[in-house]
C-alpha cells in the first residue's frame, strides 16, 4: 500500500468515528496538550493507537489523539501530541497527522509549541506569536516524492504563518490583555538542547525563539494549503542565557502557562 492510500485509510478511519466535520484543526504540544479540555464541548476522541497505518509516538507522556468538540460552539479537530524529529522516526510518520487532518476536512491550522527565548526581552511564561521560521533541521520534510495530491513540488513559504490569523491572534490578545510577543522560531533537531555558542549564532541569524518541533508541520501544512498560526510558550531563557536547562522546567512553565495559552486560543477560535 502507498502512503496515500494509509493516509486515506486512517483519515477514513477516523471520520467514521466523529460527528462532527471542522475545518480549524489544532495541534497541542508538550506539556500544552491539556491546554483545551475544560474548554471543549461534546468532546469525542479517537487514539492514535486505535487508527489504521497512525505512527506510534516513542515518548512517554506524547501519546498522541484526536479529539473533537466545540468551542464557543466552533467546531475544531485537536491533535494531543505530535511526533518530533528526535523521536528518530522517518519524516513521512512526523508529518503524517498534519496530512490526515488535511484530509479530514481542516483549512486552518492552530499550533502551540514550548519553545527557549533567545531573545533577551523574553521571559519564561510568555506566550509569542511566530512570525516565520528558520529551518535548522538540516532536511525538509517534503523531501523525496513528491504528493502532488496535496501540493506542488515547490511549495511557497513566503507567508507560512498565515497574516490574517495573525492579525485576528494579536487583536484577542489586546483585548485580555495578554502580553503576547512576536518573533521568529528556529528548529533545531535535538535531542539535545542547544549549546550557548549554537544559541548566539542563532541570534545573529535572527531567532527569536528555539525549539524542536512546529516547522515540519508548518512545510507540510503550507505544502496542502492549510493556513497556519502558530503560538510558543517561552519556557526558559535559551543556552548560556540561564543556569541550567531542564526538561522539568519546560513542564512546569508550560503547566503554569497553560491557562492563559487557553483562554488566548478560545477568543481566537471565535475570531477566525
Ligand atoms: N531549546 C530547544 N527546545 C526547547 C527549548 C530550548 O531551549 N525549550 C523548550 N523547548
Amino acid at each position: 500500500m502507498n502512503k496515500l492510500e494509509k493516509i486515506n485509510k486512517s483519515t477514513t478511519w477516523i471520520k467514521n468515528r466523529l460527528t462532527l466535520e471542522p475545518n480549524l484543526g489544532m495541534v497541542l504540544g508538550s506539556g500544552l496538550s491539556e491546554t483545551m479540555n475544560s474548554r471543549i464541548d461534546g468532546a469525542e476522541e479517537v487514539s492514535w493507537s486505535d487508527i489504521p497505518f497512525f505512527p506510534e509516538p516513542s515518548v512517554k507522556g506524547h501519546e498522541g489523539k484526536f479529539i473533537s468538540g466545540t468551542i464557543n460552539e466552533n467546531p475544531v479537530l485537536i491533535q494531543q501530541g505530535r511526533i518530533h524529529w528526535y523521536e528518530g522516526l522517518p519524516w513521512k510518520d512526523v508529518i503524517y497527522p498534519i496530512r490526515v487532518q488535511k484530509k479530514l476536512g481542516i483549512e486552518k491550522l492552530i499550533m502551540t509549541n514550548a519553545a527557549g527565548g533567545i531573545n533577551r526581552d523574553f521571559e519564561p511564561g510568555d506566550l509569542c506569536l511566530i512570525t516565520d521560521h528558520i529551518n535548522f533541521s538540516g532536511d525538509n520534510p517534503l523531501r523525496g516524492e513528491n504528493l502532488d495530491e496535496f501540493g506542488p513540488r515547490f511549495p511557497d513559504l513566503t507567508r507560512a504563518y498565515d497574516e490574517d490569523l495573525r492579525e485576528a491572534a494579536v487583536s484577542v490578545g489586546k483585548e485580555m490583555d495578554i502580553d503576547l510577543k512576536q518573533g521568529v522560531y528556529v528548529m533545531t533537531s535535538g535531542p539535545s538542547y542547544e549549546t550557548p555558542a549554537e544559541i548566539s549564532a542563532l541570534r545573529t541569524l535572527g531567532a527569536d525563539l528555539v525549539g524542536m518541533s512546529t516547522v515540519p508541520e508548518t512545510i507540510t501544512a503550507n505544502h496542502a494549503g492549510l493556513d497556519v498560526l502558530a503560538i510558543s510558550c517561552v519556557t526558559n531563557k535559551a543556552a548560556g542565557m540561564q543556569e541550567k536547562l531542564t526538561h522539568e522546567e519546560v513542564l512546569e512553565v508550560t503547566e503554569r502557562t497553560n491557562k492563559t495559552l487557553g483562554k488566548l486560543i478560545s477568543g481566537i477560535v471565535g475570531r477566525v
